[in-house]
């Protein structure tokens, strides 16, 4: 694709009330597959226009700068009056002077950066005041309705405003449009409110160029659904499995095994490697990626965690850890925020892991909480185990050392330090550190030999 040129700026709206959605949340930021609506509009002007966009809020909408901060530039609309009335706002608030504008709707989130450098392209072809994008869906209903003369478009009237032959239209706003800057600049304080509405409509400019003797011309757009604006939670739904099944495709194409893809759930942004196997019922969110080989069994969820190669991971749910090659997970452990699982390593029923490291080949199979830790390479964590990490005031760390045996029901109190190749007996608790090659018995734990297992004996 070739960029336009660097004059070409473009405006994205973003200050409407949304009231159709009824949220408290604006409009532009509910989520489509784990990202805001509006971060994909920003994206799709960003690669078609090769600048930074200029994104136009008003107060209630004040929570989209927090959102993005300087990914995008901002200008403010004091009151929502209407999309003319957006432009002009944004228009004031440009600092360098633009040959060309393109406006985007921030609630149209399956537009693509090729329609709307085509569309800039069709505009330069015709030298035309403004080219908009056009689409023919299904149910035209709450659109904006293109009326076309010999000459081209004619004007645009919004469904509020439109008699009943209009409202028969089949072919409509996509509320995408490319415009000569400098006319644009010229003519949009002219705009004046809808008697209808009380709104200050964008739309009617194409009246406006018309009578000026300027070209106005259109891009059909086959897809509907690429320029489908969301204005209520029906429409959110239907956008978003139709960007589901895009990105599910996506992975199926790129070697990813899904048995039942319409029961998988993936984020915009998750990557998974080749030969990556996903059963049903996963949900896979934010940040997260998957190494090649590896499976996620039914049932698990997984959110902005990062998962090595040849990893099995059974009905789990893993949040913002890690986890090296060759693990086994589940059923049923939760890893949570700051969980590090080293290779080789084997978590299992009902284990829980908090803001620990594991180290590689370490196992943890039973009923278990392990939270605040260091845990060496090779560890036995015996069923039933528990860190004490907090005291109702404080956190506490615990380490064991590579190769240490934790008895089953072990209560350690943190903080505490489990030596190397240390043991602790079945239902201690062990309140006081245990040097290497020791270990603890009893409540509370007394220290004595460690009197080591024939190799080969069996394991917890
Ligand atoms: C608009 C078009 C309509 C088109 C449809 C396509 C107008 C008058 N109508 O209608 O022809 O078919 O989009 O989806 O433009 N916004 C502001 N400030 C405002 C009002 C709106 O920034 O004062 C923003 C909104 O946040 C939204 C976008 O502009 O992102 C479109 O506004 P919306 O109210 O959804 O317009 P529609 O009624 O859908
Ligand atoms: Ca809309």
């Amino acid at each position: 694709m070739t960029s336009p040129e660097p004059s070409t700026v473009a405006i994205v709206l973003a200050a409407g009330l949304g009231t159709r959605m009824r949220s408290r949340r604006p409009k532009v930021l509910h989520p489509l597959c784990g990202r805001p609506m509006l971060a994909y509009v920003v994206d799709a002007a960003r690669a078609a226009t090769g600048t930074r966009p200029l994104v136009v809020t008003s107060p209630s909408t004040a929570a989209v700068r927090d959102a993005f901060g300087d990914e995008v530039a901002w200008a403010l609309q004091d009151e929502p009056r209407g999309t003319g009335d957006a432009v002009g706002a944004a228009l004031a608030a440009l600092d360098a002077p633009a040959a060309e504008v393109v406006v985007l709707s921030g609630d149209t989130p399956l537009l693509t950066s090729e329609t709307v450098a085509a569309l800039v392209q069709l505009r330069r072809r015709d030298g035309a005041a403004i080219s908009l994008a056009t689409v023919r869906p299904e149910e035209a209903g709450g659109y904006g309705r293109i009326v076309r003369d010999a000459g081209g478009v004619a004007r645009i009237v919004e469904e509020k405003d439109a008699t009943k032959a209009e409202r028969g239209i089949g072919e409509v706003n996509a509320g995408l449009y490319a415009f000569d800057a400098a006319w644009l600049r010229g003519r949009i304080g002219d705009l004046r409110p809808s008697p209808a509405s009380g709104e200050v409509y964008l739309t009617d400019l194409v009246a406006l160029a018309r009578s000026d003797g300027r070209k106005v011309t259109a891009l059909e757009v086959e897809d509907e659904m690429e320029l489908a604006g969301i204005n209520d939670r029906v429409q959110l739904a239907t956008a978003e499995a139709d960007l589901r099944w895009r990105i599910l495709e996506g992975h199926l194409l790129a070697g990813v095994t899904m048995q039942d893809p319409t029961t998988v759930f993936i984020d915009a942004v998750v990557e998974l490697g080749q030969d990556v196997v996903i059963e049903p019922n996963v949900i896979l969110r934010g940040r997260t990626r998957i190494g090649a080989e590896t499976l996620i069994g039914a049932g698990s969820q997984i959110s902005d965690s990062v998962v090595g190669e040849r990893c099995r991971i059974r009905a789990s749910v893993l949040e913002s850890c890690e986890v090296e090659d060759e693990v086994t997970i589940g059923p049923f452990s939760h890893l949570r925020a700051g969980a590090s699982i080293g290779r080789g390593a084997e978590l299992g029923n009902y284990a829980e892991v908090k803001k620990s490291r594991l180290g590689p080949g370490t196992k943890q199979h039973h009923f278990s909480y392990i939270g605040d830790a260091e845990v060496g390479a090779g560890v036995n964590i015996g069923a039933g185990t528990i860190t004490a990490n907090y005291d109702g005031t404080r956190k506490h760390r615990t380490v064991i050392g590579d190769g240490a045996f934790i008895g089953s029901d072990t209560m350690l109190v943190a903080p505490v330090t489990i030596g190397e190749g240390a043991a602790t007996g079945a239902g201690s608790v062990v309140t006081h550190d245990v040097p290497p090659g020791k270990m603890a018995v009893g409540v509370p734990a007394r220290v004595r030999e460690r009197q080591r297992k024939p190799a080969g004996g069996p394991e917890a």
